[in-house]
């Protein structure tokens, strides 16, 4: 077997609309629930917002520029649902400026050999469908406008676009954003959050049904879901911690790829959730099971779990990141929830093979290097620590192709920019390129140069 990546290996950075746009309120754009939500008094660590960030609606070409700079093979970027439909909705006026916005994106891109990953919905809801019905809660309204959504796109982009990707990481919206209440919405409790996983998983479903039928035959592109996991390692060897670290990837993955690509819900999740999780009808069932062309996966870490607790919205199990005998798992990011361990991406990607059977598309990865905020940018550039962590993964990726067999098809670093990091504000920088926020310079720190040099190096020519 070959010691490197296949030629036709894709990798890249990834971004999303709502983190790196700014011009919320520019050429007909209206406000998704994420600028309403950010807006909110303590809604994020430093008040911060997603009004100007890192100005790419402006800055585009300077973008694309660094990724051609940076030597990519692909881009993904989301598209803003409320520059394209102002108001979300089937039945509401398109804007053209919006549409002609990501044209020229995509365009751009092409014309520079870079295949761009289109995410339709990465967290930013028009806040009129919120208005209007609730958004994610009402399965009749939103699926409609969701599909009718997709259908934009895919007729404005579908001839450059071959690659879509319909949700980013559901359970975010779900439960951060319908249960503890951390994202937009900000809603808490532990009923929608199973109702708007319910209602994705279908808006999904419907949008690459429509794609198959209608728009794959000529376009020829593939569709399928980002889903998130961190890899769940049993604490210890105990019987009762190996079964948690299974329910764990049941409630986190389970709930959202278990029907989608096979049909139906986890027995665990359905055993502890009960009628408060919906059923689909068996029409449903049929546009569900096998809606995916693939397993888009974002991870991040490693996370060490034990049985017990009573949270049920992660299935009864707690984390940890200190082994039995005290000591951690990784280098300790920025972030809590974030240390390094590269084994577990080994693992997983092993994992997904043999559970799902189908290609891998890394779709995000990536680590906030601590203070990078708060240290001057000479110093903030030289980021060994991110550096140490994609070295890592890179080569577990490595490994999992070459030695295990694992059908991986692409990586894309989170991310190409420094940028509004949701909920933390600017307080974390999860960037390869260091951006000042207030004259937009944007600096390549040492991991951009570190990525660029191990791809070309590692896949086959
Ligand atoms: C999200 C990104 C986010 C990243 C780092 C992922 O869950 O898709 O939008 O910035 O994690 O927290």
């Amino acid at each position: 077997m070959s010691t490197k990546l296949p030629s036709d290996f894709v990798w890249g950075y990834a971004t999303a609309s709502y983190q790196i746009e700014g011009s919320v309120d520019v050429d007909g754009r209206l406000p998704s629930i994420w600028d309403t939500f950010s807006h909110r008094e303590g809604a994020t660590k430093d008040g911060g917002n997603g009004d100007v960030t890192t100005d790419s609606y402006r800055r585009w070409k300077e973008d694309v520029a660094l990724l051609k700079q940076y030597g990519v093979k692909a881009y993904r970027f989301s598209v803003s649902w409320s520059r394209v439909i102002p108001l979300g909705g089937r039945d509401d006026p398109v804007n053209d400026a919006g549409i002609k916005h990501y044209r020229d994106l995509v365009e751009e891109l092409v014309r520079n050999d870079i295949t761009p990953f289109v995410t339709l919905y990465h967290w930013d809801l028009p806040q009129g469908l919120q208005d209007r019905y609730g958004g994610w809660l009402n399965k009749e309204e939103i699926v409609k406008d969701y599909v009718n959504y997709a259908r934009l796109l895919f007729e404005s982009y579908g001839d450059l676009v071959k690659n879509w990707i319909t949700h980013n990481e559901p359970w975010c919206v779900s439960v951060l954003g319908h249960a503890t209440g951390v994202f937009a919405p900000g809603h808490t409790g532990n009923t929608e959050n199973w109702i708007v996983g319910h209602n994705l998983i279908l808006a999904h479903a419907y949008a690459v049904k429509l794609y198959r039928e209608q728009y794959k035959p000529s376009q020829g592109g593939q569709i399928g879901i980002t889903l998130d996991l961190q890899w769940q390692l049993p604490w210890d060897d105990s019987p009762e911690n190996i079964e948690a670290a299974q329910r764990g990837i049941d409630f986190k993955l389970g709930r959202f790829a278990d029907p989608i690509y096979k049909g139906f819900y986890p027995d665990s999740v359905k055993e502890l959730i009960g009628d408060r999780l919906p059923e689909f009808t068996e029409e449903e069932l049929a546009v569900v099971k096998g809606s995916s062309d693939f397993f888009g996966l974002n991870t991040y870490t490693t996370q060490l779990v034990q049985d017990g607790g009573d949270n049920e919205i992660q299935g009864n199990v707690k984390y940890t990141f200190t082994r039995p005998d005290g000591t951690q798992l990784g280098t300790q990011a920025h972030v809590p929830w974030l240390q390094t361990y590269p084994e577990g991406f080994r693992s997983l990607l092993n994992y997904l093979w043999k559970t799902y059977q189908l290609p891998i598309y890394v779709t995000e990865n990536g680590f906030a290097a601590k203070y990078e905020n708060t240290r001057p940018v000479e110093e903030v550039v030289h980021d060994t620590d991110r550096i140490e962590y994609y070295e890592g993964y890179a080569n577990a990726l490595l490994r999992a192709v070459t030695e295990d067999g694992v059908p991986v098809k692409s990586y894309f670093a989170w991310s190409l920019l420094d940028n509004f990091e949701w909920a933390d504000g600017y307080d974390t920088r999860f960037g390869v390129t260091y951006v000042d926020y207030s004259s937009q310079k944007r600096t390549p720190k040492d991991s951009a140069k570190f990525l660029t040099k191990w791809f070309n190096e590692h896949i086959s020519s």
